[in-house]
């Protein structure tokens, strides 16, 4: 791996202790994860236990106090063994964690994000529904003040760690009419009364990973559970995704290591026409720009989450980062599977389930095309 020349002994601590865990623990029982669609609680509790599901939480908070770029470099390692274990993660920490650390009030952070950063609870995002997926603006989830508790009706689909997760961090409608204006963030916990998981998504890959609808049926939610200002939800979503997205560009980095790790490994062992097949230009050539991708999106993704530990403007580095990352996710995986060709395609080599579990990287948190708009619309704001 590239890029030691400049980082920290703790960052490189941090990178290396997550890198032998996953390595020592979540690869090899990746594969049956993904088989028998098992949400890895045992790989959760490890973490937890190792006080790594609040990496870049303030220790005050529970969390390990590190800096963000450790946190995605544990993404990174984590993704390369088990890209399950990844989003469940990512998810928690950049969008669950996150969300309260930066719009928590003193008495929300002491309340929640203590249990979520040492993992006694796991956080979960809902803003995505049936009619507002890339344009969440248009979310109609619908929440009225009655006395001292919001009455939440609707509904929202595709929610990462749906029915696992304990504390929900939910958009919903609370102004009158359509678009961004009137959105308002809640944090619901799991045992809400009015609250209850529909349907769970069978999905091409992140089988480990559980992806569910959340149904609001007159849930009565606090009002003290209001998170930042009513009305300027839709604001605090978009700013969290700006983080969440590097961590998803560091999950895509880390599929597509594990991916060439592989790919390298078999070139040089497969023999045919009575040489390796590394000897062979073609696959050199794929090789070469597999490897060229990775150290691209790497660049791309560590610059990102150094600009955010400076608390520099991000958003657009963030999008590209998401988005190169990903792409060369797919990129990698796909050249994968194409070198150990029939193998490649069985069940009995890795690369397959690399292939699928990158898909979704190009789509979630903003799809690939999304994230084009929001570096574009950076660049024509001068
Ligand atoms: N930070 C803070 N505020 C922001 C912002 C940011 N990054 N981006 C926009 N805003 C603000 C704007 O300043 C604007 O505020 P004002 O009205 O005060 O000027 C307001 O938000 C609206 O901005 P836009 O007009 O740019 O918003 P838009 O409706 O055109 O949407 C978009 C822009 C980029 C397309 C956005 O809708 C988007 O990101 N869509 C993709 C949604 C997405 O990523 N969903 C992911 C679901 S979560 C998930 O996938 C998690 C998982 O399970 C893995």
């Amino acid at each position: 791996m590239t890029l030691d020349f400049d980082l920290t002994e703790e960052q490189l601590m941090i990178r290396d202790t997550v890198r032998k865990l996953a390595q020592n623990e979540f690869a090899p029982r990746a594969a049956e994860i993904d088989k028998e669609h098992r949400f890895p609680r045992e790989n959760l509790k490890k973490l937890a236990e190792l006080g790594l599901m609040g990496i870049p939480i303030p220790e005050e908070y529970g969390g390990a106090g590190c800096d963000f770029l450790s946190y995605i470099m544990a993404i990174e390692e984590i993704s390369r063994a088990c890209a399950s274990t990844g989003v469940i993660l990512a998810v928690h920490t950049s969008l669950g964690c996150f969300s309260l650390l930066y719009h928590g009030t003193e008495e929300q952070k002491k309340k929640y994000l203590t249990k979520l950063a040492t993992g006694e609870w796991l956080g979960a995002f809902a803003l995505t529904e049936s009619n507002a997926g890339s344009d969440p603006s248009n979310l109609s989830t619908s929440a009225r003040l009655e006395g001292d508790h919001y009455i939440v009706n609707g509904s929202k689909i595709f929610i990462t760690s749906g029915g696992e997760a304990d504390l929900y961090v939910t958009f919903v409608r609370t102004g009158p009419g359509r678009g961004h204006k009137g959105i308002t963030c809640l944090l619901i916990e799991k045992d809400t009364p009015g609250f209850t998981i529909g349907k769970v998504e069978e999905k091409m890959g992140l089988n480990g990973s559980r992806t569910t609808e959340l149904i609001f049926d007159n849930a009565r939610v606090p009002r003290e559970n209001v998170l930042g200002q009513e009305g300027e939800g839709f604001k605090v979503a978009m700013a969290l995704l700006d983080g969440g997205r590097i961590g998803i560009g560091a999950q895509g980095l880390g599929i597509a290591q594990a991916a060439f790790d592989v790919a390298l490994e078999y070139s040089r062992q497969r023999v045919q026409f009575g040489r390796t097949i590394a000897e062979f230009q073609a696959i050199q050539f794929m090789l070469a720009d597999m490897a060229t991708r990775i150290d691209a999106a790497r660049l791309l993704v560590y610059r990102a989450a150094r600009l955010k530990d400076k608390g520099l403007p991000h958003s657009k580095e963030a999008s590209m980062a998401k988005m190169y990352a990903t792409d060369t996710a797919m990129f990698v995986t796909t050249n994968a599977v194409q070198i150990l060709g029939g193998y490649g395609y069985c069940k009995e080599y890795p690369v397959e389930r690399y292939m699928r579990d990158a898909k979704i990287t190009q789509i979630y948190e903003g799809t690939n095309q999304i994230q084009r708009l929001v570096i574009a619309k950076n660049l024509l704001r001068g």
